[in-house]
């Protein structure tokens, strides 16, 4: 018999790392309506351009009889690649091996990539479908995991990190995607909680399924932890592309810019009449927003979640802005726990990979109510003030009708630093809603007179007329101008032109102290 060549030697080892944990598995995979973890990389990256870095790693595992399951790669596909000719670096746990589970060579595997990514200062995608911590290792997984959430933090505003979960992920694991800056799930095949179904039983007597547990719905639109769902793992894939296409390759570098035909100069006559004229009926700011930004830009960001207040992503003239924009539609677009945390946290991944940030505002304030204040409504609003504050990107906002109490102060006001803020004519600046405001002032007046719902519609009219127009800010220069709505798309786009070399260098500290 002849004896292997070195050649054939490598042939044959690369066939047996890309073979996985077999082709039994491979098809009950594919059974679950799930890809492969080369499957997704092929999928998710330009064609040809996967480099695979660690495909001949071993564990090092002799327990359980371990030293006599040796699959190459150790159930992690690691390496760099391209997306839209753009370079990246990322993971794809392989749920064949081991059931993708997490071992000490499998967790070195994973850092490698993370220190490269930070090192090159290039995005690190990781696509997580694991068992979690491989069992038979015991502390050396645990060690393994640690060493990847160290990691994750201190990537954290240096470049994107993007985790896609698209199978199991349970227990501590979590907490590497939750470190990462967005979190995608893949609807009915995958699943995130810190203890599984049968531990919920013993503990809480509660009997739930994964789905009900930590099913991607639940956390679209319950939690807050993921930001973005999608039926199959094609979807979701194509989905990380096309976020990718917004976001800098690390924290030096601005956001590609993408030519647009949809003119600078492009007015939009239906913005003139798209607000209400009764500050009390409802309209969906997403029509404002896509009748600003380049065309097919808007790409929105945990829609399913804190429905109150809407982030997203988009273009001007070809430049990447982030928008945040209370939805008068919901809740009538006041502020909650849920929607300032939400709010705050897009605001701090923009400022922190120079992201311009646009704010539309219409908020009668804050969600009133025990529910919110035993929450901590104060702590969490505090938040999104504080991320307002802390942003030193360019920050325009458009006041496109209520700009009420604290909450005008904290939608990127004039005080906390916004570079331009505008209003719309029918803009209401003021302390609260009019008919609130005559209420408290002239109540004594109100309750004497003959006729007191005239008095009060009478005092009401006044208040009005005082307060409730851009005007008197506008007076006092805390809104810089007040424009015709049709305007805003050259206006924004001319605004962000000039704003593109602002610096802004904050005080000597080692970091803030947000309150979390
Ligand atoms: C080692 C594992 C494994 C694990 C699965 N496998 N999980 N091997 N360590 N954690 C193996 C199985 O033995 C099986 O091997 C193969 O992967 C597929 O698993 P199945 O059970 O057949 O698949 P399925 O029915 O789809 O169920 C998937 C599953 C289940 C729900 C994930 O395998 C499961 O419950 N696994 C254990 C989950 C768990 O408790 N992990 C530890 C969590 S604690 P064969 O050879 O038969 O194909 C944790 C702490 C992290 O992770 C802490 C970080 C700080």
């Amino acid at each position: 018999m002849s004896q292997e060549t070195p050649q054939e030697r490598l042939l044959r080892m690369r066939e047996q790392a890309l073979a996985g944990g077999g082709p039994k598995r491979i098809e009950a995979q594919h059974a679950k309506g799930k890809l492969t973890a080369r499957e997704r990389i092929d999928f998710l990256v330009d064609e040809g351009s996967f480099v695979e870095l660690d495909r001949f790693v071993t564990h090092r595992c002799t327990n359980f009889g371990m030293d006599q399951q040796q699959i190459l790669g150790d159930g992690v596909v690691t390496g760099h690649a391209l997306v839209e000719g753009r370079p990246i670096y990322l993971y794809s746990q392989d749920f064949t091996v081991f059931g993708g589970s997490l071992s000490e060579t499998h967790a070195e595997k994973i850092c490698k990539v993370m220190d490269a990514a930070v090192k090159n200062g290039l995005p690190v995608i990781g696509l997580g479908d694991s068992g979690g911590a491989r069992i038979q290792e015991g502390v050396s997984s645990l060690g393994g995991y640690a060493e990847i959430f160290w990691r994750n933090t201190r990537a954290s505003g240096v470049v994107p990190q993007i985790s896609a979960i698209m199978g199991p992920c349970a227990g501590g694991a979590v907490y590497s995607p939750a470190l990462t800056d967005f979190i995608f799930m893949v609807e009915g095949t995958s699943y995130m909680h810190i203890t599984g179904p049968d531990v919920v039983k013993t503990v809480t007597h509660e009997v739930v399924t994964s789905e009900e547990l930590g099913g991607a719905s639940v956390h679209a639109e319950r939690s807050g932890v993921c930001h973005f769902t999608h039926p199959d793992d094609k979807t979701s894939l194509n989905a990380v592309r096309r976020l990718l296409s917004y976001l800098p390759l690390n924290n030096a570098e601005d956001p590609p810019f993408v030519p647009t035909d949809d003119p600078a100069d492009r007015q939009d006559a239906s913005l003139d009449t798209l607000v209400p004229e009764d500050a009390q009926r409802p309209y969906d700011m997403r029509d404002v927003i896509t009748r600003i930004v380049d065309r097919g830009s808007w790409f929105e960001v945990q829609e399913a979640f804190a429905r109150n207040i809407l982030c997203g992503f988009a273009r001007l003239g070809g430049r990447v802005v982030g928008i945040v924009a209370n939805q008068p539609a919901v809740l009538a677009g006041c502020l909650d726990i849920a929607a300032s945390e939400k709010a705050a946290r897009f605001i701090r991944f923009c400022d922190a990979f120079n992201i311009p940030i646009v704010t539309f505002e219409d908020v009668p304030g804050f969600l009133p109510g025990t529910a919110q204040e035993y929450a901590g409504i104060i702590r969490h609003g505090a938040k999104l003030l504080y991320a307002y504050c802390e942003a030193t990107v360019p920050k325009v906002t458009v006041i496109t009708r209520k700009a009420y109490g604290g909450a005008y102060d904290v939608m990127a006001s004039k005080h906390v630093r916004a570079d331009l803020n505008i209003a719309w004519p029918g803009a209401q600046i003021a302390v609260m809603g009019a008919a609130g405001a005559a209420n408290i002032i002239h109540r004594r007046e109100i309750a004497e007179a003959e006729d007191s719902e005239a008095m009060l519609a009478q005092k009401t009219k006044e208040y009005e007329d005082t307060f409730n127009n851009p005007y008197r800010a506008a007076a006092r220069g805390f809104v810089d101008d007040v424009i015709e709505a049709h305007t805003t798309r050259p206006y924004l786009i001319r605004a962000l032109e000039v704003l593109r070399s602002k610096h802004e260098p904050g005080p000597t500290r080692k970091h803030g102290n947000i309150p979390l």
